[in-house]
């Protein structure tokens, strides 16, 4: 399906950023005129995938993270972080709840399963050694009831 409105943005996988990816995603669905709850809800769901791209995909090192955003007919939008990190192992296992690598404890393996919940849409495609892709797709009913 072709886009009517699209944006990119690269950063680099530092903490400082993960403020600015959720900031930029709630600037760009603004346009759908979205009631705030689901706003909230997708730039909670951008900023999960954000945040593994840098402390999973990037763990020991610092790389870009790429943003796509895309507008598609009828108030859809689409959120792609992609990372060329380490890449996960088992993509299924990883998606389960409850599901972490991380072994400081600060994880709680909930992550996509928040992105799963708040999004109607979500792929994940990744290759270990060479990154992941996770794009993510939610329908805004604009308040106008649209
Ligand atoms: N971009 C990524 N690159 C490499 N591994 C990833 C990436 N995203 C997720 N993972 C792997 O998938 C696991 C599950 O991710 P998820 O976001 O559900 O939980 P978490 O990040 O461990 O914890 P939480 O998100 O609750 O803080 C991670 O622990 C990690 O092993
Ligand atoms: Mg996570």
């Amino acid at each position: 399906m072709k886009s009517v409105n699209e944006v990119k943005t690269v950063f680099k996988s530092l903490a400082a950023n993960e403020s600015f990816a959720r900031t930029v995603a709630a600037a760009f669905a603004s346009q759908t005129d979205p009631v705030m709850s689901e706003l909230a809800e997708f730039k909670t769901a951008v900023s999960e995938a954000v945040t593994n791209a840098a402390v999973h995909g990037y763990r020991d090192s610092v790389g870009n993270i790429v943003l796509k955003l895309k507008l598609y007919e009828g108030n859809v939008i689409s959120a792609t972080v992609s990372d060329r990190g380490v890449g996960i192992e088992d993509v299924k296992k990883a998606r389960e709840p409850l599901f972490t690598t991380s072994e400081t404890g600060e994880q709680a393996g909930m992550g996509f399963t928040v992105m799963e919940s708040f999004c109607d849409g979500i792929k994940v495609r990744s290759k270990p050694g060479r990154g992941t892709t996770v794009v993510l797709t939610k329908k805004f009913r604009s308040k106008n009831g649209v």
